[in-house]
């Protein structure tokens, strides 16, 4: 008898998206087979997740966590791999649709490796195509893999055009909530703690794009993600902050229509999408109520006290190495303003300072994953070295 039963792998099972992805198959009665899981350190919960969906293979990408997650998962007949290597083989396990949800530079090269014909990708990991936008998209073109935009925003606009040809729609607006501090005065911003940062107003996810999304760095990171998922120029990219988050993104098209993609924040409606795409999942998806919300707020982003969204934009229009030493020096940046070494301000300011640094290296757009993370490295040693004179700042 021939198994129709689909299949899934999530890279990054004990994160956010993790979370998301395994809550949404236990809500649908687990119709997918679960064939490859990962983790980067958390041995413990990875093989308890591997053993209640019976997966296959379980990686974890921390060496030291290989031996743990190895006797964890003794006699379970499930293969265990670790290291950098063992992520790889995971993302390369048959699978019909790998989730994409590892947080990072990390996620590029087992989001890339997982690109296979006929396989479908629900990418969360947007620093795939911040780091390696054209690579990974060319790569896409070259196995026929599908690409399914998990990020909400990206969702939407997929879902938006829906076929129409990308190049008519005229502008692709995406939503930012404006975090916890949309309405804090830039003063106040200099005194903000991670832990006031960690509290989105409406999304809940890990810690750094919970951090990315109350600097706004997070939409940067979008616009960028969006530029390569919809080959757009980027002056037809912009963003809009609307505190309620549900309206994910807004299409304009040629002819003057515009379609807005809506739902709940909750990260399970897009991925219900991701999974039955071109079908529709049935499922107890939450309800929005707009006669109880009542009021859809809208306005511009406040580029003076979220600068990190114009440093982001600067570094698309730069293009080359640009994107990559953003996102690497904000991995720094936003890990040190976690670790209580800078302050919230100094994040953007950091990653400016890096990538005007950067910009007398000559660095040459990467044309591989491995030029992409050779420019990644780069661009954490510049944040790094750059740090203490932005800790003085802050102290
Ligand atoms: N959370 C959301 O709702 C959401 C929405 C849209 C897009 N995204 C995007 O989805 C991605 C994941 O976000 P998240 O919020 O789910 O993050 P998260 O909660 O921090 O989870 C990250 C996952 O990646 C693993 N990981 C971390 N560093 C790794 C490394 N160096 N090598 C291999 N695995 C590593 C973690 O393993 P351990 O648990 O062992 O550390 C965990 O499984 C990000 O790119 C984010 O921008 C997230």
């Amino acid at each position: 008898m021939v198994n129709t039963q689909p299949s899934i792998s999530v890279l990054g099972a004990t994160g956010s998206i993790g979370d998301s992805t395994l809550d949404l198959l236990r809500a649908t009665g687990n119709k997918f087979e679960v064939r490859a899981l990962t983790a980067n350190r958390d041995a413990a919960k990875l093989a308890k997740l591997a053993r209640e969906f019976g997966a296959r293979f379980a990686a974890v990408a921390d060496d030291g966590e290989y031996f743990r997650l190895k006797d964890m998962l003794a006699g379970s007949g499930i293969a265990v791999a670790g290291g950098r290597q063992g992520l790889l083989e995971a993302a390369q396990v048959e699978a019909d649709t790998v989730v994409a949800g590892i947080t990072g530079a990390a996620g590029l090269a087992p989001a890339f490796a997982a690109l296979a014909p006929n396989r479908r990708l629900a990418l969360a990991n947007k620093e795939a195509l911040v780091c390696a936008g054209d690579v990974f998209m060319a790569r896409v073109r070259e196995t026929g893999a599908k690409i399914l935009p998990l990020d909400s925003e990206h969702n939407a606009v997929f879902q938006a055009l829906a076929g129409s040809p990308a190049k008519s729609a005229e502008r692709i607006t995406l939503t930012a909530s404006g975090g916890p501090f949309r309405k804090t005065p830039r003063e106040e911003l200099a005194r903000v703690t991670p832990e006031q940062a960690l509290k989105h107003p409406t999304w809940s996810m890990g810690a750094k794009i919970t951090i990315d999304s109350a600097t706004l760095m997070n939409k940067g990171l979008e616009l960028i993600e969006a530029r390569h998922l919809f080959s757009v120029e980027p002056s037809r990219l912009d963003v809009l902050v609307h505190p309620q988050s549900v309206v994910h993104a807004i299409v304009r098209f040629t002819d003057g229509s515009m379609i807005a993609g809506m739902s709940m924040p909750d990260m399970k409606i897009p991925l219900a999408h991701c999974l039955a795409w071109p079908g529709r999942m049935e499922w107890k998806a939450p309800v929005l109520d707009l006669a109880q919300l009542g009021t859809l707020e809208f306005e511009a982003p406040d580029l003076k006290r979220f600068p990190a969204l114009r440093v982001a934009r600067e570094a698309m229009e730069a293009g080359g190495a640009a994107p990559v030493i953003l996102n690497a020096a904000n991995e720094i940046a936003v890990e040190a303003f976690l670790e209580g070494r800078i302050g919230f301000c100094e994040i953007a300011a950091l990653v400016e300072a890096s990538l005007a640094r950067a910009e007398k290296e000559s660095l040459k757009e990467p044309r591989t994953v491995n030029d992409a993370l050779a420019i990644d490295h780069i661009g954490r040693s510049i944040a790094s070295a750059l740090l203490p004179q932005f800790a003085a700042k802050a102290s």
